[in-house]
């Protein structure tokens, strides 16, 4: 029951995200009441982050205990375990409860399973704000800070049309898809987004996905793990490529676009064109070296010091400015949202891109 009901709202999220892909210049207000009171100016700030399955992730805590120590809040940063993931973020959210925090924030490990911890939190009188990935199924989710998501998809697809074309001037070129993890309410944000540009050239015949596993379900990747990557590819070599190439592959981040570019090289084979997403450096450094096509950059400085100046802002008990009021829909409610702008990234730009960035910078040179 609870898996249909996650699918179900994830499915909601979406579709709403992708009716809403044009129209995301709203910038009204859209808080709760609960911010009208403020808060002391060092009261405790909780941040509960999902494994670290990504470089974005480690990042982000470390920047989190500066920034809010910074801004003269105590900090309670808190990573889900690798193994317990969903357990150990709830008990860490609703300890951060128990010690009085006034704001939580979460990246989600499972966004449809923390709906008793959000509400308890809630109740107590904290104000929530779900950090990159959306939390699912609660009315007492506050806010919503993150890059806007179906756009990383559309530019995931859009990399790969024209890594293609530049390639090999006109298709049919074969292709595979792969998606996130299916506990994650990004995943299938990112897969529609990319799938928007994609479908088209696929009904067209432009684009042929050689295994015809199109659906999400199938193309999923559980835990975001780069192992679980890597054995798909491997499966669909044998199974489609013993004597084909494949000339694109559609990946939604750049762990898993290693894992890709892994496997086609341990099969003797070519590298096709592949996405990816997070900058993270020895992508960074694939790219330059001509392998892994693109990236995006969703800088986690600016989404962390963006999450902050919520806290900030509710503090003095003013409410926190959105500028998406429509397209995340939870389940529950249309999550008040500040969506920034994700850029993608190829050999090409490289070098503007992390013009000020100090660890990605000098990779490009
Ligand atoms: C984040 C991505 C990240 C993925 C795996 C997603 O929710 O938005 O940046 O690559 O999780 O950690």
């Amino acid at each position: 029951m609870r898996k249909l009901l996650t699918t179900t709202a994830i499915a909601a999220v979406a579709l709403m995200a992708l009716s809403g892909c044009s129209t995301r210049t709203d910038s009204s207000g859209g808080g709760d009441a609960s911010a009208a009171a403020g808060f002391a100016a060092d009261s405790l700030i909780g941040v509960a982050l999902p494994s670290k399955t990504s470089e974005n992730w480690v990042l982000a805590g470390g920047l989190f205990e500066d920034g809010l120590k910074e801004a003269g809040f105590k900090g309670d940063v808190q990573y889900a375990g690798a193994s317990t993931t969903v357990k150990d973020q709830q008990d860490q959210i609703s300890a951060m409860v128990t010690k009085g925090a006034k704001v939580i924030i979460i990246g989600a490990a499972d966004g449809g399973q923390l709906g008793t911890q959000v509400k308890a939190a809630h109740d107590a009188g904290a104000i929530v704000i779900a950090y990159d990935r959306l939390i699912l199924n609660t009315a007492d989710l506050d806010y919503y800070v993150a890059y806007d998501n179906f756009n990383v998809g559309e530019l995931q697809g859009q990399a790969l049309l024209d890594g293609l074309a530049a390639k090999k001037p006109a298709g049919p070129y074969n292709i595979e898809l792969f998606s996130g993890s299916s506990d994650d309410a990004n995943s299938a944000v990112f897969f529609n987004g990319a799938m928007s540009v994609l479908q088209p050239k696929i009904d067209d015949g432009t684009l042929v996905v050689g295994s015809g596993q199109t659906d999400i379900k199938q193309t999923a990747t559980a835990g975001w793990k780069a192992e679980n990557a890597q054995s798909r590819m491997d499966a669909l070599l044998t199974s489609t490529y013993g004597d084909k190439t494949v000339d694109g592959v559609l990946s939604p981040n750049d762990t898993l676009a290693r894992a890709v570019i892994t496997s086609v090289k341990a099969a003797g084979k070519d590298i096709p064109v592949v996405t990816g997403q997070d900058s993270e450096a020895e992508s960074v450094k694939s790219i330059m070296a001509g392998e892994q096509y693109s990236t995006i950059n969703k800088d986690t400085r600016v989404l962390v010091a963006q999450a902050i100046d919520m806290v900030k802002v509710l503090q003095k008990g003013d409410t926190p400015e959105v500028n998406d009021t429509k397209s995340y829909d939870n389940g529950k409610k249309v999550v008040p949202a500040f969506l920034l702008p994700p850029v993608i990234v190829t050999k090409d730009n490289a070098g503007e891109a992390y013009a000020n960035d100090p660890k990605l910078s000098p990779l490009t040179k």
